[in-house]
């Protein structure tokens, strides 16, 4: 049977987000897909792929420009194809404790897509992280690492075993 190849598109303004799309690309390459983890904004065409993981993280309670103009550019063919969306964000343990629903922004491009699934994990906020905010909540001991690989890993093997036995059937 022909290797199925997965797009993992991300929009990221400090890199947690990246390290969340890799993970996710890391994973499905292990479970036998061919995959190519990529900055939202260098996405052109999708037609070369059997399915999409579109990410972003989260800022004042909306994705990234780069992410949502990706959905927006590539919506025909997004439409004819396997999607999934994440969000990444929360600098607490909540997306461990419950199911955090997409933003507005995700939820509209989860409806035009026809997407499959969302999930929201935990994001990463910490001294490396540039600016004041990220600098001011850090020294009130605020902020971390709250990306769970294990998490990741899992959502990511559900999407590879729909695929597997969607191609299958
Ligand atoms: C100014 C600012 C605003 C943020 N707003 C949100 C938000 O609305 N919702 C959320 O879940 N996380 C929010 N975060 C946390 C980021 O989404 C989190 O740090 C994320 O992992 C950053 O990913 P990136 O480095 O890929 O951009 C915010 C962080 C900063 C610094």
């Amino acid at each position: 049977m022909k290797q199925q190849k997965i797009l993992v598109a991300y929009g990221s303004k400090h890199g947690a987000t990246t390290g969340i799309a890799r993970e996710i690309g890391r994973t499905l390459e292990q479970d036998g897909f061919d995959t190519d983890v990529v900055p939202a904004s260098d996405v052109q065409d999708v037609t070369q792929f059997d399915a999409v993981i579109l990410g972003s993280s989260l800022y004042a309670g909306h994705w990234q420009r780069d992410a949502l103009s990706c959905a927006d550019r590539n919506a025909e063919a997004l439409a004819h194809r396997p999607v999934w969306l994440f969000s990444s964000g929360p600098v607490d343990s909540s997306a461990e404790q419950q199911e955090i629903p997409p933003v507005p922004g995700a939820a509209k491009a989860m409806e035009y897509l026809q997407a499959r699934g969302h999930v929201t994990f935990g994001g990463s906020l910490t001294s490396e992280t540039p600016g004041w905010i990220a600098r001011t909540l850090v020294k009130h001991g605020k902020g971390g690492d709250f990306r769970n690989p294990e998490h990741i890993r899992t959502w990511a093997h559900e999407i590879g075993n729909q695929l597997r036995s969607q191609n299958s059937a």
